[in-house]
């Protein structure tokens, strides 16, 4: 088998849909613009990209009409290069690498630019419900607002709002001091003359979050503080066969060791990195001692709360620049985002294995387990 290995990493700053900077590029412009910076700073040659592959969770209006193929004209790839557009809603940009990897294993293709974009300015979810059948009477267990969601994995663990607060604040923390400290520099991309995260609020604190209405339930404990906001936001990873990296010179960021996806139960659909955690850990015959830096997605505080524990990882390990509560959820973007992080990561604090997971609308989880290459 062939293996697969992350050779870039580059992103938009993720600004707030509707409200942010970035509201008036159209998603298209916006990956394009990324994929040029991936492809100029990795060195890759063009020619040899066999496709584009690019998650997006919701294909509608200027998001529909195959984005991967769009950018490849868009962003000066050579004729050959085909595009793809895969859909695991909050999982699609991991899906994309996962899509890679396999296709990398088989040798169905050596080079792959692999991402994701959202612009949620654009989209209906977290404005409007959702217009789409399963929401209807007939199916009441199949789609639940994903706010209510982490008001039952809160239940469920019983994770108070004092303590999902403290979390959003850590988190805001973090991401505030890494971009002070400039540790963004090499993954932001300039887009339309925006260079920087448009969601971090160094100033959260318990006292000003208290005050914050509940959003979801008004029994409840989950506000706009402790969910990820509505983000506008577009990310890539170069993925090739670890011998085509080698021989043309690419910087290898990290080795794609083994990858997950299971369902849970779509009420608490923000359980769902537990099982895919465990299935990809279990692929890598690794437990979960051995990974040194996690990227979980802060789709809401509770579910992250919930989910470290359960799995049992030190919070420490655990999105050390900040994560989604803070620098936002462009849902097709962020499992490209979590990935190329964690390898990224792996090579600034020089540790083995890294693991990226998130949760998935409907009742899902997605994992990727990662290695150094040194
Ligand atoms: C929770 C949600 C409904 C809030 O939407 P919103 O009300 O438009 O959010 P806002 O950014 O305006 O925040 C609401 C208020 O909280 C404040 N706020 C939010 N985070 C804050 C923080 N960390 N510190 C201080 N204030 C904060 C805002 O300033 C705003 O205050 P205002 O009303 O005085 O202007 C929306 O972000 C959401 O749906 N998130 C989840 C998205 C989702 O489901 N993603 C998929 C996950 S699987």
């Amino acid at each position: 088998m062939k293996r697969a290995v992350i050779a870039g990493y580059s992103r938009s700053p993720f600004t707030m849909a509707r409200k942010g900077e970035l509201i008036d590029v159209k998603p298209v412009n916006m990956f394009a613009e990324v994929v040029k910076n991936l492809v100029s700073k990795t060195k890759v040659n063009p020619a040899d990209i066999e496709d584009i592959v690019v998650g997006c969770a919701f294909q509608v209006g200027e998001q529909s009409f195959n984005i991967g193929k769009l950018t490849t004209f868009l962003s000066g790839m050579e004729i050959h290069t085909s595009g793809m557009t895969v859909d695991r809603w909050c999982g699609s940009s991991m899906e994309a690498i996962h899509v890679a990897a396999g296709k990398i294993a088989m040798g169905a293709g050596k080079v792959f630019v692999c991402g994701g974009v959202e612009s949620m300015t654009r989209v209906t979810t977290g404005f409007e419900p959702i217009p789409y059948p399963y929401t209807d009477k007939e199916n009441p267990n199949v789609y639940f607002s994903m706010g209510i969601t982490a008001e039952n994995v809160a239940k469920r663990y019983k994770i108070s709002r004092t303590e999902q607060q403290e979390f959003a604040i850590q988190s805001h923390q973090k991401a505030n001091e890494a971009e002070v400290n400039g540790k963004f520099k090499n993954e932001i991309v300039e887009i339309a003359g925006c260079t920087k995260d448009g969601n971090i609020r160094p100033k959260s604190n318990q006292e000003t979050l208290d005050g914050l209405k509940l959003a979801f339930d008004q029994e409840g404990t989950v506000t706009a503080a402790t969910s990820s906001p509505l983000t506008d936001g577009a990310a890539a990873t170069l993925i090739c066969e670890e011998s085509y990296a080698k021989e043309n010179g690419l910087e290898i960021l990290a080795r794609i060791v083994s990858t997950g996806v299971k369902g849970c139960e779509p009420d608490v659909m923000g359980l769902g990195p537990i099982g895919a955690t465990k299935k990809a850990l279990e692929r890598a015959n690794l437990s979960i001692n051995d990974i040194d830096i996690v990227e979980i997605n802060e789709a809401f505080a509770s579910q992250s709360i919930a989910c470290l524990k359960d799995l049992g990882i030190d919070k420490k390990k655990a999105n050390l620049d900040g994560g989604a509560l803070a620098l936002g959820h462009p849902l097709g973007a962020t499992g490209a985002r979590i990935t190329g992080k964690a390898a990224d990561l792996l090579r600034r604090e020089n540790k083995k294995y890294a693991l990226s997971t998130q949760c998935i609308g409907l009742g899902m989880g997605i994992a990727t387990v990662i290695e150094s290459v040194n």
